[in-house]
This record gives C-alpha cells, sequence and structure tokens, in this order.
C-alpha cells in the first residue's frame, strides 16, 4: 500500500496550519527566546551602575590580552576612577595571578556575589576564585560553564563603578559569542593584536564577529610590538610590524594604541603586581595611559 500523500493542513479559509508538532517546536523557540531576553534584562539591571562598559577580546590566546585588561584597569583605577575587572576566561583564567589575588576568596553569596577589593578603586572578579583546587584541570561541561558565566554577569554586586573591562576567553568560538551576545550594550570592544600577519588575521575575525553581534568595535590595541633593547637601546620588532595599522586601515578600526614587547611586562605579572603601577615612568606604562586617552576620545 503507498503512503498517503501529505497535504499541508490547512485551515477553512485555505490558510495553512500548524502542525502540533510545529506548534511545540514555535512555543520551544519562544520560550527559549524570552528566557534569553529576561537573562539579558536581569544582567543589563545588575550592571546599570556601571558608566562604561568594555570587552577585551582577541582571535587567539597569548598575545596579550589578560595583561591589557589588567593594565588598563590599574591604570583607570589609579586615576582615581571607580573600576571592575571581571575575568570570564573559563580555561585561563589567570588575571588573579597577575595580580597576586589567587588565595582571595569573594564574600557574598550566589545572588549577591562581592567582588574583591585591590587597592581604592579596583575591584576584581574571576572564574578562577571558584576554582577547588588551583592546580585541577579545568574541565567544565557547557550548561556548567554558561551558567556560572551568567551569575558572574548578572549577580556581581560591583555597585557604581566608572569602567567595567571584562576579560573574555580567546577566539570567536562559541564561547566568546555566547558571552558577547548578552553583552550587547557594551560600550566598546577592544581587540587585541600581536603586529605579525598571523594574529593580524585571526583580529580580522574578531572583527567580523563584533560586527555580527551588533557590538560596538572601540578599536585596537597591538600589543608586543617593538623591543626596545636594556643593553644597546636598539629596537627589534621580534613579533613583526605594521599589524595594527594594516587593521585599522583595512576596516576602518581605530588603533588605540601600540604596547612594546617588554620584559619588565612579564615580570609584573609574574610578581603579581600591575606593570603600570609597578613601573608608572616607563615608555611602556605610557603607551597603555596612551590607549586610554583614545579610548576616552571615542567616549565624546
Ligand atoms: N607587552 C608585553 N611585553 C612582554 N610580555 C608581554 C606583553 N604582553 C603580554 N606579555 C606576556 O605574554 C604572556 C601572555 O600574556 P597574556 O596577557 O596572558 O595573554 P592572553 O590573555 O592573550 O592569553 C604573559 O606571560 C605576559 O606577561
Ligand atoms: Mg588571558
Amino acid at each position: 500500500m503507498s503512503a498517503l500523500p501529505t497535504k499541508p493542513a490547512s485551515a477553512p479559509g485555505g490558510m495553512p496550519v500548524q502542525t502540533p508538532q510545529q506548534q511545540m517546536q514555535q512555543a520551544l523557540q519562544a520560550a527559549k527566546m524570552q528566557e534569553a531576553m529576561k537573562l539579558r534584562m536581569a544582567i543589563a539591571e545588575n550592571l546599570r551602575h556601571i558608566k562604561r562598559k568594555y570587552i577585551v577580546m582577541s582571535g587567539k590566546g597569548g598575545v596579550g590580552k589578560s595583561t591589557v585588561a589588567v593594565n588598563l584597569a590599574a591604570a583607570l583605577a589609579k586615576e582615581g576612577k571607580k573600576v571592575g575587572l571581571l575575568d570570564l576566561d573559563l580555561t585561563n583564567p589567570n588575571v588573579p595571578l597577575m595580580l597576586n589575588l589567587e588565595d582571595a576568596k569573594p564574600g557574598g553569596q550566589a545572588d549577591q556575589i562581592i567582588p574583591v577589593a585591590l587597592g581604592d578603586n579596583l575591584l576584581v572578579m574571576s572564574t578562577e576564585f571558584f576554582l577547588k583546587g588551583r592546580d585541577a584541570p579545568i574541565i567544565w561541561r557547557g550548561p556548567i560553564k554558561m551558567n556560572m558565566i551568567q551569575q558572574l554577569l548578572g549577580n556581581v554586586a560591583w555597585g557604581e563603578l566608572d569602567y567595567l573591562i571584562i576579560d573574555l576567553p580567546p577566539g570567536t568560538s562559541d564561547e566568546p559569542l555566547t558571552i558577547a551576545q548578552m553583552l550587547r550594550d557594551a560600550d566598546g570592544v577592544i581587540l587585541v593584536t600581536t603586529p605579525q600577519k598571523v594574529s593580524v588575521l585571526d583580529v580580522q575575525k574578531s572583527i567580523g564577529f563584533a560586527r555580527t553581534m551588533h557590538l560596538k568595535v572601540a578599536g585596537v590595541i597591538e600589543n608586543m610590538g617593538a623591543f626596545a633593547c636594556p643593553h644597546c637601546h636598539k629596537t627589534t620588532d621580534i613579533f613583526g610590524k605594521g599589524g595594527g595599522d594594516e587593521l585599522s586601515s583595512e576596516y576602518g578600526v581605530p588603533l588605540l594604541g601600540k604596547i612594546p614587547l617588554d620584559p619588565a611586562v612579564v615580570q609584573a605579572g609574574e610578581k603579581g603586581i600591575p606593570f603600570v603601577w609597578r613601573y608608572p615612568e616607563s615608555a611602556t606604562a605610557e603607551a597603555f595611559r596612551a590607549a586610554i586617552a583614545e579610548i576616552r576620545k571615542k567616549e565624546g
């Protein structure tokens, strides 16, 4: 016996009607969208006393994204601004290490998490604070990860802040994408690249990503640029040259600054002191402050 031909169900007026499965799917989809909207509203509500929010992103790890996030936050705090630094990197949350806060414990409770204070003006929150053993390999399951991120965006009691700097997981995979979706009203994405071609290619992807997500792009910071030898004082472009300029001119994205490759940045990071606090007089610290000045120009 041949199967009956399937004819789309139609209402008396000839209008197609949905099958029960289609109706169920549509209802599920609507519920999901409503849930996402509720979540975005809860996050926006929690962050409503923050004047400016910037997301630090990079096409890949190891380009200095966390270093840039830490030093921008620390330099702003030193100026007297009230600053929050939120580390949402789930695989390598190394902001606490860079600030010597590895043993710090946030206070409060699950729906009102109190961030860790560093000095008078800097508040820090990191996924790392919630890991059991510091050396344990970090293997998170998808839903647990997202739950953690949602809590850190929606339940941290920052209070009034001038700036919130958010360190995202590297790359353009599902993880940063999902987080970025929750932060669509951010004031800008700060992209970090090194000067060489491969890194620039990765940042091109990040620019596309930010634009697809309708996120404002504040600009690019080129990190690990010219190295000034402390002995012979000659400069060398260890990681190539021109990446930031190329991106800026090709994509119309502002170049916010160029941070030199500086061994003292590594040392400060390992000692757990923000570089800009440890060596405020250096040319590298000046480069961080110049990047802040550029960001601020765009704030109007
Ligand atoms: N401008 C710089 N000069 C020298 N070393 C740097 C510089 N920026 C970052 N580093 C070092 O490079 C390594 C990776 O930096 P990190 O900020 O952890 O990168 P990411 O967050 O992109 O993975 C760290 O050891 C850091 O100290
Ligand atoms: Mg990092």
